[in-house]
C-alpha cells in the first residue's frame, strides 16, 4: 500500500560506519529481499528503516515523504512494523497478550486484525492462553509476524524470519508471508540467509557486502547472476 524510497543512506553506530550510500526502491505492494553474509549490513539496515538507528545522511522517503528524521514510533503510525531478528516476542505473555500489545504498540487504535491473523496462522488460534515463550520457534516466529500484523501495517519489515525454523516450516511461513503481500497489498521487505526463501517470495533483491550494495534488480536478474556465487557464497 505504500512505496518506499532509499536514496544514498549511511548509517551505523556512533563513529562505526555500517551503511555506506545504500539505494534502492520498491513500489507499493512488492516484496524486496535483502540477501547478504553475516555482518554485512542487513539488521542494521533494518533499524535504519524502522528507526531504531538514525541516518547519518541521504534519505528514505515513504509515499514520496522523507521519514529519515522521525523517531522509530512515529514512523510506526505512519504503518511501517518490523519484526526484528530473534522475534522480540514477550515470552511471559501469552499468545493472546502479545497480540494484544501488537495493536497497542500501532499508537492508534487499528481496526482488530485479530480475525485475519488467526486466518493465516491457524496455530495461533489453538494456543491463544500458551504462554508465548513455551511455544515452538516457528510459532513464535509466527506470533512475531501476527503481532505485527495487528498494527495494521502498509510496509512490513522483517528479519531473518526463517532463523533457527524447520525447512518446512520455513517454506510455509515464506507461503503465508506471500499470500498476506498479495491480500493486503503490504509492500514487504525480507532480510534472510536463505537464499531459495527469497527467490521464491521476492520481486526485487538486494545483495549487501560490507553496508554497499552489490547487486540490485528483479529476482530473476540477481538470481542468474554471477554475484549470486561471488558474495553468497552458494
Ligand atoms: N550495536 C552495535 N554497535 C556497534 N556495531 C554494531 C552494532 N550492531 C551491529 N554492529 C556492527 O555492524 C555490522 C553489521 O551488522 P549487522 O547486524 O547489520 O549484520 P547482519 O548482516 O544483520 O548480520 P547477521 O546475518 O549475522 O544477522 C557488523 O560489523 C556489526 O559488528
Ligand atoms: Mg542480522
Amino acid at each position: 500500500m505504500m512505496s518506499l524510497e532509499v536514496e544514498a543512506l549511511d548509517s551505523g553506530y556512533g563513529a562505526i560506519k555500517v551503511l555506506r550510500g545504500v539505494s534502492f526502491s520498491i513500489a507499493e505492494g512488492e516484496v524486496l529481499g535483502v540477501l547478504g553474509r553475516n555482518g554485512m549490513g542487513k539488521t542494521t539496515l533494518i533499524r535504519a528503516l524502522s528507526g531504531l538507528i538514525k541516518a547519518t545522511s541521504g534519505a528514505i522517503r515513504l509515499d514520496g515523504e522523507d521519514i529519515s528524521g522521525l523517531q522509530a514510533y512515529e514512523r510506526a503510525r505512519r504503518g511501517i512494523t518490523t519484526v526484528v531478528q530473534g522475534r522480540g516476542i514477550f515470552p511471559q505473555l501469552t499468545v493472546r497478550e502479545n497480540l494484544e500489545m501488537g495493536r497497542i504498540a500501532a499508537g492508534k487504535r487499528p481496526r482488530d486484525r485479530s480475525e485475519e491473523v488467526l486466518s493465516y496462522f491457524p496455530r495461533l488460534g489453538e494456543r491463544m492462553s500458551q504462554q508465548a515463550g513455551t511455544m515452538s520457534g516457528g510459532e513464535q516466529q509466527m506470533l512475531a509476524i501476527g503481532r505485527g500484523l495487528m498494527t495494521d501495517p502498509k510496509v512490513m519489515l522483517l528479519d531473518e524470519p526463517s532463523d533457527g525454523i524447520m525447512p518446512t516450516l520455513v517454506h510455509q511461513i515464506g507461503v503465508t508471508l506471500k499470500e498476506i503481500n498479495k491480500n493486503e497489498g503490504m509492500t514487504i521487505v525480507i532480510v534472510e540467509q536463505n537464499v531459495p526463501m527469497i527467490f521464491n517470495m521476492a520481486d526485487h533483491c538486494i545483495i549487501l557486502e560490507k553496508g554497499a550494495l552489490v547487486a540490485k534488480g528483479t529476482t530473476q536478474e540477481v538470481s542468474q547472476s554471477d554475484v549470486v556465487q561471488q558474495y553468497l557464497a552458494i
